[in-house]
């Protein structure tokens, strides 16, 4: 299991498990994650599964793909590390991934 951690803009932590071949937005709404909506399911057409990438986790993570960067053009408070969660998938050197969620969506 992927240990990823969902970081709430008040500082709430919240710790979930996913499995290899699971999105990390797959992961989060499994788990109920506040804040990750997910509204068209993983299709990268909404841009309300975005989250922050904390800086460490970057790397590892890897950079936005041309849908994913155009579709972040919708989203509220778009930074250097935002991504959007359906476009990252759980592997194995994600545990301990950390990520922060948004204020709000949009
Ligand atoms: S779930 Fe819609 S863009 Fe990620």
């Amino acid at each position: 299991m992927v240990k990823i951690t969902f970081i709430q803009h008040n500082g709430t932590e919240q710790t979930v498990e996913g499995t290899p071949g699971m999105t990390v937005m797959e992961v989060a709404v499994k788990n109920q994650v506040p804040g990750i909506d997910a509204d068209c399911g993983g299709a990268c057409a909404c841009a309300t599964c975005h989250v922050f990438v904390e800086p460490d986790w970057q790397e590892k993570t890897g950079k936005r793909n041309p849908m994913e960067e155009d579709m972040l053009d919708f989203a509220f408070d778009v930074r250097d590390n935002s991504r959007l969660s359906c476009q990252i998938k759980v592997r194995d050197e994600l545990d301990g991934l950390r990520l922060k969620v948004p204020a709000k969506q949009f």
